[in-house]
């Protein structure tokens, strides 16, 4: 037999290497690269571009053609029904298209997918593939959750070998692998789960996808063991991928597209794990929020942009002296070398000392904020804590905070107060730029220049 040939592949973003190092030299992150072991001759690549449905997908005969010869006939996209899912998607799957939805176990994936699929069963024909849980464990979670239970067909297969087979003859419109890490591929002899088998895995599933124009769903479970490979090394391969995410025991679940070939990024579908499955959040602003009514130290309430949408979220800050020789700065939900900048900002800008204290700033419902206009309600609720002053529980806050002091316009502004507005907020911190043309109703709009002149509103 001949000798195994061993590489090296990063975990986080799939580079190769010959030799093993430290650091991956694309990603720059440490200790990420794991043993690839490819047994004898490379399993050889299998075409399944026989039968009608192949033509102009990636994986056809090479043909070339101008920019303008090429069919523009928008492709087709199958709403799932469920209309938070389609908006992370971008309305909708696309035929031939390749989707991961990645997340903790427990997230909430497969569930999403049962109700989905059974009810999209009723109209396209769905293969779904289960190779973690049996299938009487699939169907009576079917049943508990009421769905129908007719139309969509189900396989407990981890051979991606044999799926593709079964797939050729059942020609489903959309074939579901939950989950990818339990595949393997023929000619791999690693572990299932290895980045190895999950790259060569979804490699044959997605080269079946593309050359027969099937949608195919990957589930794909992240984790934080470095034995197990994380959906990162797929994504080269996939056209959009999803998180599924959960925040401690909280029961919301936020949906997030991460890359998207065919829509935006940034979309946020919100929904709520019950008794009886997943259920969408159409007003997510309502959940975010405690508003209970009670003005308390450290609280602000912000707007966020989300795709396409404002959503009003809380930050909840905690500022007490240090203990112990070096303070502490926690960011739940925040970036922390954001936070770190914001008090950098706060000191210089705002003569505002926070050096002996530890810091804690957490943004409730286990939402994850990464837009730079909320750092003027995160630097507020910081003061806020340290002076021990509330901010009142009426007031909203946006905008982003350079590097000199200034307050900078973000995009959307009117729309933010708005949506403010329509949640009974009467008061409106908001950078000078973003300061609307016309009075809206029911909110008193207080343009800022810089830090000093927002740190001057809530004296
Ligand atoms: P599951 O879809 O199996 O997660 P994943 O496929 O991402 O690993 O969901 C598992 C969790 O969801 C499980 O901990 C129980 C909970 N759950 C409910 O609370 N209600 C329900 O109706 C269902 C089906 C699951
Ligand atoms: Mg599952």
């Amino acid at each position: 037999m001949a000798k195994a040939k061993i590489q090296f592949v990063c975990t986080s973003c799939g580079a190769d290497y010959s030799k093993w190092q430290g650091q991956c030299g694309e990603c720059k992150d440490w200790n990420t690269l794991k043993e690839f072991r490819e047994s004898k001759a490379p399993a050889g690549r299998p075409d399944f571009s026989q039968g009608d449905r192949f033509a102009g997908y990636a994986g056809a005969k090479a043909s070339i053609k101008a920019l303008s010869e090429v069919d523009l006939n928008e492709q087709a996209r199958l709403e799932t029904g469920i209309s938070e899912f389609d908006r992370v998607l971008g309305g909708g799957l696309v035929a031939g298209s390749a989707v991961l939805i990645g997340g903790h176990p427990g997230a909430g994936k497969s569930t999403l997918l049962l109700q989905t699929l059974c009810v999209m069963a009723k109209q396209f024909s769905v293969l779904y593939v289960t190779g973690e849980e049996s299938m009487q464990q699939v169907a009576m979670r079917a049943q508990r959750l009421n769905l129908p239970r007719d139309d969509l067909k189900i396989l407990s297969e981890t051979s991606v070998e044999t799926i593709t087979e079964v797939a050729k003859e059942v020609q489903p419109k959309i074939l579901v692998i939950d989950s990818i890490q339990v595949m393997h591929a023929p000619g791999i002899e690693s572990a299932p789960g290895s980045v190895a088998q999950v790259r060569e895995s979804a490699a044959w599933l997605t080269r079946f996808a593309k050359q027969t124009g099937t949608i195919l769903i990957l589930v794909g479970h992240v984790t934080k063991d470095g034995s197990l490979a994380g959906p990162k090394v797929l994504e080269h391969m996939i056209d959009a991928s999803v998180m599924l995410e959960s925040s401690g025991d909280s029961r919301f679940r936020t949906l997030r597209a991460i890359k998207n070939r065919f829509g935006a990024v940034n979309e946020l579908g919100v929904f709520a794990m019950l008794d009886s499955g997943l259920k969408e959040v159409k007003n997510p602003s309502s959940i975010f929020l405690n508003r209970s009514g009670e003005d308390s130290p450290g609280s602000v309430v912000t707007v966020v942009w989300e795709g396409t949408r404002p959503m009003l979220i809380e930050f909840q800050s905690l500022v007490d002296s240090a203990t112990m020789g070096h303070p502490r700065r926690v960011a739940v939900g925040l970036d922390t070398n954001r936070l770190n900048m914001m008090l950098a900002i706060l000191n210089r800008h705002g003569g505002i000392f926070t050096g002996d204290q530890d810091v804690f700033i957490n943004v409730v419902g286990g939402v994850r904020v990464n837009e730079t206009a909320a750092d003027l309600a995160s630097t507020l609720a910081i003061l806020s804590s340290l002076r021990d002053k509330p901010i009142s529980s009426n007031w909203v806050v946006f905008g982003e905070i350079g590097l000199n002091g200034e307050v900078r316009p973000v995009p959307n502004g009117q729309e933010r107060i708005v949506e403010a507005a329509k949640h009974g907020f009467t008061r409106a911190i908001v950078p000078i730029g973003n300061k609307p043309r016309k009075n809206i109703e029911g909110i008193q709009v207080v343009p800022v220049k810089n830090l000093a002149e927002a740190l001057e509103q809530i004296r």
